[in-house]
């Protein structure tokens, strides 16, 4: 059976999961469903996990315990843990200057962190922030093509080690929650202005004194009267550019001379052109089953594509990471390491940067352990030997 802390005391939370009931008690019902949601029915966000659970470990007894080798190569960066801080957007919704909160977290365990497109800071602040932090940039590819390059420039300027170009994302995913959560684009339903009210540290900390945090990377491009997270929210969906294609990622390839990586890779071939295309790597993901309902999980998606590119890129995965064992069978199965989303932004909506930190804590922690009990010194060492793929 399972029993959650029902506290608050940080220190005393134990997994991912409690990380995400302390978030959910803290978050008014329409931020808690985007961060928690999936589209439609949400059986990928639901098989994310579950197609993690169905494999086993193998481990081997008697072997002598020492901390394992834990460190990792993700694409360029040298990184402490096989674990980064993926891309998020509208991060300010969980928690006053989220995004400079993660990065920090970030910076402190040596481990990378991608900040979105549409985040609430802009590059900038984070980057002043933050100035040592493995920075990443997410590039939504938008209609609008000059603020698309502009937005390369900054990141150009800023000193964006890797880019991260997302490619499941032309149009937004059926989210039914968040059409039921708004009356209209910007109108919250009465139901949800007054649940709203029933959080009043939520509303000092992140709406006192002048309403959502506006988009900082957008804020330029935006239109006047959409400048609010709310409005950038519509302004984004339309400005998503449907037709961005791989003729269209060369181009911003030949632009940008840093790393440079797809992410929402889910098919073999699409993952054999990118090797072809000459990417630094891909991200198997399916945007943490916000994407196509239906879709493979990204752990299964990994066990078709790692066989055929492994060694001629490097291979990330995303998409129901929630305990280290679910890193161990990525990193098993092909992955240098995972990006995480859902997992250290329920520390960030719990307590900033400090629940962002007892996230990844409480990962390397389980990480540790978990090698330990496999009877595995090195990250490195494991591959599918480690693991009973079948169910029996
Ligand atoms: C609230 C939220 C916002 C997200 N925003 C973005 C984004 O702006 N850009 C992007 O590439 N992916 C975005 N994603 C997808 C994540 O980068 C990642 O693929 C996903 O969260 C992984 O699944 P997980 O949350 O189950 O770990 C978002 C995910 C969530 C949960």
């Amino acid at each position: 059976m399972r029993t959650f802390y029902r506290g608050s005391d940080l220190s005393r939370i134990q997994s991912v999961a409690e990380m995400a009931a302390l978030a959910q008690r803290r978050l008014p019902n329409f931020a808690w469903e985007y961060l928690a949601g999936g589209a439609e029915n949400e059986q990928t966000l639901s098989r994310n996990q579950s197609d993690f659970s169905d494999i086993r470990l193998a481990s081997h007894t008697l072997v002598p315990n020492h901390r394992p080798v834990i460190n990792a190569r993700l694409i360029g960066s040298k990184s402490a843990l096989p674990m980064m801080i993926g891309p998020s957007g509208y991060n300010g919704m969980l928690w006053p200057q989220a995004d400079i909160a993660l990065a920090k977290a970030a910076r402190a365990k040596q481990i990378p962190f991608c900040l979105s497109t549409v985040s609430n800071c802009s590059m900038e602040q984070v980057r002043e922030a933050v100035p040592d932090v493995d920075f990443w940039f997410q590039l939504y590819a938008l209609k609008d093509l000059r603020a698309s390059q502009d937005l390369l420039a900054r990141a150009k300027a800023v000193e964006a080690s890797t880019l991260v170009i997302t490619s499941d994302a032309l149009i937004v995913g059926n989210r039914e929650w968040d059409r039921r959560n708004f009356v209209r684009p910007r109108q919250l339903t009465l139901a949800n202005k007054l649940n709203v009210l029933l959080h009043p540290n939520w509303i000092r900390q992140v709406m006192w004194p002048n309403g959502l945090p506006t988009m900082g990377n957008l804020s330029p491009y935006l239109p006047e009267d959409e400048k609010s997270a709310l409005g950038a929210m519509k302004f984004i969906s339309e400005q998503l550019d449907p037709l961005l294609d791989w003729e269209r990622v060369a181009q911003i390839r030949d632009q940008w001379s840093g790393n440079m990586i797809l992410k929402g890779v889910l098919h073999p071939d699409d993952a054999i052109k990118a090797v072809q295309l000459g990417l630094d790597g891909i991200v198997v993901s399916n945007h943490g089953g916000r994407q196509l309902d239906g879709a493979l999980s990204s752990i299964q998606a990994l066990q078709q594509i790692a066989p055929k590119v492994r060694g001629q890129i490097s291979i990330l995965l995303d998409s129901g990471v929630r305990r280290a064992s679910d890193i161990v069978k990525a990193v098993a199965l092909g992955a240098d390491g995972v990006l995480l989303g859902r997992a250290t932004l329920f520390g960030v909506a719990s307590g900033g940067q400090v629940g962002v930190t007892r996230v990844l804590d409480i990962l390397e922690e389980e990480l540790v352990r978990c090698l330990n009990l496999m009877g595995v010194k090195r990250l490195d060492d494991l591959s599918t030997d480690h693991l009973y793929l079948s169910r029996s």
